[in-house]
């Protein structure tokens, strides 16, 4: 800055007067110059915003837990008002007991904190037939990385005693839509949660207060919210979510289905169409995120000019399974146009595909389950767009 800059030399008004004292808001909110920072829709995708979604403003985050107000909504029928004091939990079908829990009663099982992403299975699904919406926040939002406190699907299983023949649940929620999934009981039994907080706090109602189902690595739509029964079977219930939506279309006419696990899959939030480089040459910092539905995200590989060269990003922050990465890149730009792409591999030895290796196998009909690299080309002044290279 040159010398004289009234940023330094004059009084601003913030420092002339007394500011709100500590009862001024009583549940805080983030400063006014960051309003810009929220959650957005994409009109045109769904007929009303009652049975739609938004996208989380993954270009303006940080580190790899998402604030609860700025967490992804994706509802059938609307966000459920659900009175915690009327909620009940009842399980039923092939067990020893069927018994229906108030959330006193939750409760007072053993509580446990895991932090998971949540990603829906459409997230990137726009970009399927090629390069659609200008931002990651649209091609990438459908996710969202919490640290969620509940309790253990198996101990609330062991309490209504699950029959040997029981092989299957199935979970329902609360709202209009009565959202039901079929899960299979080894999952179950493995790592799924009874959640009632994230990041500390209740569920927010978008999110599923009082409760929620947690299902980590496994595609969203799985993770019922308001979760309100779940009955015990002996088979998949062949529900709504999971023929007609939630499978994939091949090439032959057959479908892909029961597809739970969220493949690895990264994708560079700055610089990003939404985020441009308002710097100039120079030392820059390029971020993003990894994360995969089978463990953790050990490495991640980034270009600068579409996949000529790759260079091994740093990883920053926890690494913890089935949770989102952080990943940093950084590197002194010269100026000239960039081709980027990040590279996920997860524990497993997975790699992260290529769009084009992704639609080599699952053909030209898909939607849900698009892990492909992204491409984002920076130009001179710094813009980015969504780009793909062949
Ligand atoms: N649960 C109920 N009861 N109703 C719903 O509409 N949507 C599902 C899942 N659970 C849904 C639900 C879908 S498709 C996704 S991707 C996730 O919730 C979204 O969770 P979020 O709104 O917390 O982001
Ligand atoms: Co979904």
């Amino acid at each position: 800055r040159a010398a004289g800059d009234p940023a330094i030399t004059e009084l601003q008004p913030w420092m002339r007067s007394l500011g709100d004292g500590v009862d001024a808001h009583p549940y805080g909110m983030p400063s006014p110059f960051e309003a810009h920072v929220k959650r957005r829709n994409v009109e045109w995708l769904t007929a009303d915003p009652v049975s739609s979604v938004n996208f989380t403003p993954i270009h303006e985050l940080d580190g790899i837990i998402t604030p609860n107000g700025l967490c992804f909504e994706r509802h059938h029928s609307g966000i459920a008002r659900v009175d915690p004091s009327l909620h009940r939990l009842m399980i039923n079908g092939l067990v020893d007991r069927e018994i229906v829990f108030t959330m006193d009663d939750l409760k007072r099982f053993p509580r446990y904190n895991r932090i998971h992403f949540l990603e829906c299975a459409a997230n990137s699904g726009m970009e399927w037939r090629g390069a659609q919406l200008n931002g990651c926040q649209f091609t990438h939002g459908m996710i969202h990385n919490v640290m969620y406190t509940g309790v253990m699907l198996r101990d609330v299983l062991a309490a209504a005693g699950v029959k040997p023949t029981g092989t299957w649940l199935l979970a329902e929620g609360a709202d209009a839509a009565a959202m039901t999934r079929s899960i299979p009981m080894e999952k179950a039994l493995d790592d799924c949660m009874i959640a009632f907080k994230m990041n500390g706090e209740a569920l927010r109602p978008e999110q599923g207060y009082p409760v929620r189902l947690v299902v980590p690595g496994w595609e969203g739509n799985m993770w019922v919210k308001w979760l309100r029964r779940i009955e015990i079977g002996d088979q998949p219930w062949q529900h709504r979510e999971e023929t007609s939506k939630y499978t994939d279309l091949l090439p032959d006419g057959r479908a892909r289905r029961f597809t739970y696990e969220m493949d690895a899959k990264s994708v560079i939030t700055n610089p990003s169409p939404q985020a441009p480089l308002s710097h100039g040459k120079g030392p820059t910092v390029l971020t993003g995120i990894a994360w995969s539905g089978r463990g953790t995200i050990p490495r991640v590989d980034v270009t600068l000019d579409g996949g000529r060269n790759w260079h091994q990003a740093r990883m920053d922050g926890p690494s913890l399974e089935k949770s989102m990465h952080r990943f940093y890149f950084d590197f002194d730009w010269d100026g000239r146009p960039l081709l980027l792409q990040s590279r996920a591999h997860d524990s497993t030895g997975y790699v992260q595909p290529t769009k084009d290796a992704l639609r080599a196998i699952r053909g030209p009909d898909s939607i849900y389950h698009n892990n492909g690299i992204q491409t984002w080309h920076v130009d001179e002044r710094g813009e980015a767009e969504n780009v793909e290279v062949g």
